[in-house]
């Protein structure tokens, strides 16, 4: 496995495969390697024949009181799971070399980027998907591969390369959860052990609500209800919202009409967790 840390590099190297006729997958992160990050890898090997990470702690996408100075890092971990996996290349530029001085290029995605964390993360996805166009010029992937835990991220990636007519392919892989069904997360290494216990209720509210549906109950009252009880009733925990929305729009819908999303953010102490699941009528 290569190691590039200069963006100049990495695109020469891209370019040497694409004359080569290689077929080259790309898995942007930001690191601190978990079993989803390695299933995305794993993923993207079989469907390419060159296999990038980029490993970025992107700072436009933290908002000024975020985590950006503790979000976790190891790169040595790191380092090793990827070449274990068998990635060719782990890009990890530098922050002053993505936005060097008097950088001032930013992609927004408007209508999507508004809602769900986009409401109370302002700027949160124009950071996102500035740094993955950025990536995306740099890598000049044939696919890229996303986890479906950032639902609305995954969303907004494949507004901005259809709107721009990015030659890549985007693809989602579903979400990887711990034995109890927690979503694996870097940010759930900030939990201690009573925040990991009241953690479970996020998974455990999505599967009440698969059961509501199952059950023949799809009305978005009876959904968000359910859910909002049981996280309520978990101590450590405070719902920042739970949504049921268009899976493609992400516009709030009345009922489980067909197939939704239903997705959530919960506080758990000071740490702010994401999840969601498909609800499909039966
Ligand atoms: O999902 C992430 O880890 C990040 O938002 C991404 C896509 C790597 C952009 O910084």
């Amino acid at each position: 496995m290569e190691i590039i840390a200069h963006p100049r590099e990495m695109q020469e190297q891209a370019r040497r495969w694409r004359e080569e006729g290689r077929r080259i997958a790309f898995v942007p992160t930001m690191g601190y390697f978990h079993q989803g990050h390695l299933s995305l890898m794993e993923y993207a090997r079989e469907i390419g024949d060159r296999l990038v990470v980029s490993l970025f702690v992107n700072p436009t996408q933290f908002g000024p009181t975020e985590d950006l100075d503790r979000y976790p890092r190891d790169l040595e971990r790191d380092t090793r799971l990827a070449e274990e996996v068998g990635v060719d290349v782990l890009f990890t530029p530098a922050a002053e070399q993505m936005y060097p001085p008097g950088y001032q290029t930013y992609v927004t995605v408007n209508g999507l980027s508004q809602g769900l964390c986009g409401a109370s993360r302002p700027g949160h996805f124009r950071g996102v998907a500035t740094v993955v166009l950025k990536l995306f010029n740099l890598v000049m992937p044939h696919v890229a591969v996303f986890g479906e835990k950032d639902y609305q991220q995954l969303v907004v990636i494949k507004r901005m390369v259809s709107d721009l007519n990015l030659p890549v392919e985007v693809v989602g892989c579903p979400i990887v959860r711990e034995e109890d069904g927690l979503a694996m997360s870097s940010r759930n290494t900030y939990l201690n052990p009573e925040e990991r216990w009241s953690a479970r209720c996020l998974y455990r509210s999505l599967q009440a609500a698969q059961q509501l549906v199952a059950d023949g109950k799809k009305t978005r009252e009876e959904i968000l209800s359910t859910v909002q009880q049981i996280i309520s009733q978990t101590p450590h925990t405070r719902i920042d919202y739970v949504a049921l929305v268009d899976p493609e729009t992400l516009q709030e819908v009345a009922a489980v009409q067909g197939a939704a999303r239903l997705a959530l953010a919960v506080w758990v102490g000071h740490t702010r967790l994401i999840d969601n699941t498909l609800l499909v009528e039966t």
